[in-house]
């Protein structure tokens, strides 16, 4: 069975942030920041063709795994969830079809330091789970993207994997990754015990700390 994000009732708030679909209407407010070296240094892709950009957006696959968040009324960010199938033997490996999913995310650098990526994030969590039923959720980066890692550290996805040198950088550098995953009822049990948690702010995250 096939899963795809419009399983969510669309849009989705958190205190802070509306979660929803990109539209063409979306294109230039992402195109400003994510053409920004400081959002783009780590991303998959660099986008340096505003014409082809802003006519091509949504692509499919951008409608397929984006998610557009918003605060104040302005496009602060996006995030993606690519839902992927689980790995399994082959008498079984029907049942691991969209079991899992990739996210990532990307956040105007003018709206970062302020808790609104994790909240926002944590909400996609919820979304994965609650309403995608999803069983796994992974996510990689750069060891040298420290905001990326500090923020699945806060959120409390679990650090899988750091491997060395695996990683090609567009400036010409072997760099070391690591890989972060969480599963349903993890998260269903940090949310649990978050939600009675001081600390653990309205938008579901944590102010400052690791979670233990
Ligand atoms: C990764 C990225 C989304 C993280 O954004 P961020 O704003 O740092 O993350 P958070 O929303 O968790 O904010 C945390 C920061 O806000 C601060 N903060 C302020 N108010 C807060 C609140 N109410 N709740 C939580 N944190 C708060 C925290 O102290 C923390 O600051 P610190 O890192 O200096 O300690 C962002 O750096 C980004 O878009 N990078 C470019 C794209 C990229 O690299 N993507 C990942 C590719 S793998």
């Amino acid at each position: 069975m096939s899963v795809t994000l419009d399983a969510v009732p669309w849009p989705v708030y958190t205190p802070r942030c509306v979660l929803r679909r990109p539209t063409s209407a979306d294109a230039q407010a992402v195109w400003a920041y994510r053409r920004l070296p400081e959002a783009s240094q780590w991303m998959t892709s660099l986008v340096n063709d505003e014409e082809a950009f802003v006519e091509g957006f949504p692509t499919p696959a951008q409608m397929s795994s984006m998610i557009i968040v918003e605060s104040g009324g302005a496009v602060v960010g996006d995030l993606r969830v690519t839902i992927e199938d689980g790995w399994g033997q082959t008498e079984v490996v029907d049942r691991a079809r969209s079991t899992e999913a990739e996210v990532g995310w990307v956040f105007d650098p003018a709206h970062q330091g302020k808790g609104l990526a994790s909240g926002a994030a944590s909400r996609m969590l919820d979304l994965c789970f609650d309403d995608l039923g999803l069983r796994r959720v992974t996510a990689g980066c750069f060891a040298d993207n420290k905001p990326s890692w500090r923020m699945m550290d806060r959120l409390g996805l679990r650090c899988e994997g750091a491997f060395t040198a695996d990683s090609l950088h567009r400036d010409g550098r072997w760099l070391d990754s690591y890989s972060y995953a969480i599963l349903r009822e993890e998260w269903a049990a940090l949310r649990e015990e978050r939600v009675g948690r001081s600390g653990w702010n309205t938008d579901r995250t944590v102010s400052g700390q690791k979670p233990e």
